[in-house]
This record gives structure tokens, C-alpha cells and sequence, in this order.
């Protein structure tokens, strides 16, 4: 376990969208800051929820857009400690405009979502999910169980960076075909041999497309009517990286003609609504997503790919390390300016 250096100041931090998860590890490796935890997500109507704190600690669906971000300014945020890499949530231009700094974790475990990747296209090749299910109602039949060899089969990445090199270790060991996506290639997986195309090529020649990439202007709905014509007939597409890569209405469709043949998606882009709650006693009112999970073909899990013990430790740790490099007026290697 690393041992952290204690801290030279200490700041009072409004936790937003806490889990009971969240505040074990953040609990656990607190330097020496005061926390407070809401369960609320952060939006206009919690916003004042902030004042009387000098910092915000957000994730994934907390929204810092500019009217949220005039309030924290108001309220005299100094400092929004994301505990996630994506910041797609945040408006950086606003932010600076009204001095709020801005720190992320920019890396933590890839390992953690390239390894739910996996666990989603086996479950979705093998069918794992139905069996479980059939034997524990004495079903011990295999019709329709049947998958493909992963050895062999050919895999297209879309973004290489951390996540998607990780995944690339992994399906080189089963034995996948890779072939990749993205503008700045990486040098170390061209050199063992990684071939990259352009996203059309990339998309057409693959039985399995898994997403990589962050969202931003010009990846937002990437996969939409016209680029699923490209997929192979049959295709399986995996989206663990930010709901809104997916034109959720256009999949619907090409999984009910049948050119998409399989698909998980951990991210939802209108995921802020349902996940990390439980409403299992409501009437889900999203007709989207009530459509996907009645598919035998999609898997959806709710934004977990990141949720292991030693990812939920390295987000905590270095969420600690950005808020005493604030504090000290250290050199903020986490910081994400416009
Ligand atoms: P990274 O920043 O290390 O890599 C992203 C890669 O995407 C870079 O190589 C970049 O050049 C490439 N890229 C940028 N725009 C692209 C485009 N339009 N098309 C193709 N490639 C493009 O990010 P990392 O750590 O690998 O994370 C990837 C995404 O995974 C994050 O942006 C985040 O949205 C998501 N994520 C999901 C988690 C989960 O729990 N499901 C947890 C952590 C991250």
C-alpha cells in the first residue's frame, strides 16, 4: 500500500454523488481534508448545497456546466476535484474564465475497464448470462448457446490510449485479430505490429468494435446510422467509454435488422437519469433503454467498468494528492485546462 505525505493544509470538500463505496476509500485515504458527503448529484437545484466549502469532489454525472459553475464561483469554490478521468461534464472554458481549477484522476487502473470489456464480449459470445440462468431452472439444454472462438476473430479499437492498449494486451493473449482507430497512433503498439486504419476501415473489418475514446465534439455519436452501415453484418459493438459515442435510437434499429448482432454497453447517454441507483421498484420512465434491455443480444452494465478494489484505491489516492498540490500551490500535474 503507498503511504501518502500528510497534508500542509486542510480544505473543506463537498463530496457529491456519494456511494457508501465512495466514502469508504475516500474516508480511508483522506491526508487531512474535512469531507462531506451528499448523495445527490451535482446540478443547478443541489448546487447550494456547496456553500461554506472551498472544494467540490465530482464523478462521472455530476454536471459543472456554466450556470452550476457561476453558483460554485459565487459560493467561492476554488477547486472541483474530479475523482474520474472523463470530463466531458465540465465546461473547462467557463471555469477558467471564473477561477476555478480544475483536477482530475487522470488514469486509474485501465486494467479495471479493459477486464469488464472482456467480461462483455465473453458474456455476449458464450451467452454466459443465459446459461446461468437456464440451469438454475434444470434447463440443461444448449440450443442457441452457441458462440465463436475469440482465437482468430478480428477486433477493431477505437482510441489506443490507456484503456485500449490494455485491452490490446489482453485480446493479443486470446489470440485476436487487431486492427485499430486513432489519430495520434501509439508508437509502442505499432512497433509489435498493430495495424491502424481509418475509422471506416477500421469499423468494416472487425466481428468485434470496442470504444476507447473520450467524447468530445467530434467522437459525440460517432456510431449513428450511417457509420453502423459500415459494421459487418452480425457485429458485436462494446461502448465502455461515455454513453453519448452511441446514437442509442440508430443501434436500436440495426439491432432489430440484424446488421448489429450483439451489443454491451457500460455507459448510457442518458445515464445520469438511472445509474448508480437502484429502481428496481419503479416504472422506468426512459422508453430507450427499457427497449435495449428487452434485446436478448444487448448486455448493459451501469457504468462499473472502472469499480475494482484497486481502481476505488488509486481514485482516492490521487484525489488526495491534486487537493494538498492545490493547497500548497504545488506544480497541479492533474490539471485540465481548456
Ligand atoms: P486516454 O486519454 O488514455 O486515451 C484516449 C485515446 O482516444 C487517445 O489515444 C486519443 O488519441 C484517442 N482518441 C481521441 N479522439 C478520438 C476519436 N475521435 N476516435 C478515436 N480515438 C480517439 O483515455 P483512457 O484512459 O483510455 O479512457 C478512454 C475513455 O474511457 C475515457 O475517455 C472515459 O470516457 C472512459 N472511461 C470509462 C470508465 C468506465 O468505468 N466505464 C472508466 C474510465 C474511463
Amino acid at each position: 500500500m503507498t503511504t501518502l505525505p500528510k497534508t500542509i493544509g486542510i480544505m473543506k470538500i463537498a463530496v457529491f454523488s456519494t456511494c457508501n463505496y465512495d466514502q469508504e476509500f475516500l474516508e480511508k485515504y483522506n491526508t487531512s481534508h474535512q469531507l462531506v458527503f451528499f448523495e445527490q448529484t451535482l446540478n443547478l437545484d443541489s448546487a447550494p448545497m456547496a456553500q461554506g466549502f472551498q472544494a467540490v469532489c465530482l464523478f462521472v454525472n455530476d454536471r459543472a456546466d456554466a450556470e452550476v459553475l457561476s453558483s460554485l464561483a459565487e459560493y467561492g469554490i476554488k477547486v472541483i476535484l474530479l475523482r474520474c478521468a472523463g470530463f466531458n461534464n465540465v465546461d473547462l472554458d467557463f471555469a477558467e474564465e471564473v477561477g476555478i481549477k480544475i483536477l482530475r484522476v487522470p488514469a486509474y487502473s485501465p486494467e479495471a475497464v479493459a477486464e469488464h470489456t472482456l467480461a462483455m464480449m465473453l458474456t455476449l459470445n458464450r451467452k454466459t448470462h443465459k446459461a446461468y440462468n437456464r440451469v438454475r431452472e434444470g434447463n440443461f439444454s444448449l440450443e442457441s448457446l452457441m458462440g465463436f472462438n475469440m482465437h482468430g476473430a478480428k477486433v477493431a479499437l477505437i482510441g489506443t490510449g490507456n484503456i485500449g492498449k490494455a485491452l490490446y494486451k489482453i485480446l493479443k493473449g486470446f489470440g485476436c485479430r487487431i486492427s485499430a482507430y486513432d489519430p495520434y497512433p501509439d508508437a509502442e503498439l505499432v512497433a509489435d505490429g498493430l495495424e491502424y486504419m481509418d475509422l471506416r476501415e477500421a469499423l468494416s473489418d472487425a466481428e468485434m468494435v470496442s470504444l476507447h475514446c473520450p467524447l468530445t465534439d467530434e467522437s459525440f455519436h460517432m456510431i449513428n446510422e450511417n457509420t453502423l452501415k459500415y459494421f459487418t453484418k452480425g457485429a458485436m459493438l462494446i461502448n465502455t467509454s461515455r454513453g453519448a459515442l452511441v446514437d442509442t435510437a440508430a443501434v436500436i434499429n440495426s439491432l432489430k435488422s440484424g446488421q448489429l448482432g450483439y451489443l454491451g454497453l457500460d455507459v448510457y447517454e442518458q445515464e445520469a437519469a438511472l445509474f448508480f441507483q437502484d429502481l428496481s421498484g419503479e416504472v422506468i420512465q426512459d422508453d430507450l433503454i427499457a427497449r435495449l434491455i428487452s434485446f436478448p443480444n444487448v448486455l448493459i452494465t451501469s457504468h462499473q467498468g472502472f469499480f475494482t478494489r484497486e481502481a476505488m484505491q488509486q481514485i482516492a489516492e490521487t484525489t488526495f494528492l491534486n487537493a494538498d498540490a492545490f493547497v500548497a500551490g504545488k506544480n497541479m500535474i492533474n490539471e485540465i485546462k481548456p
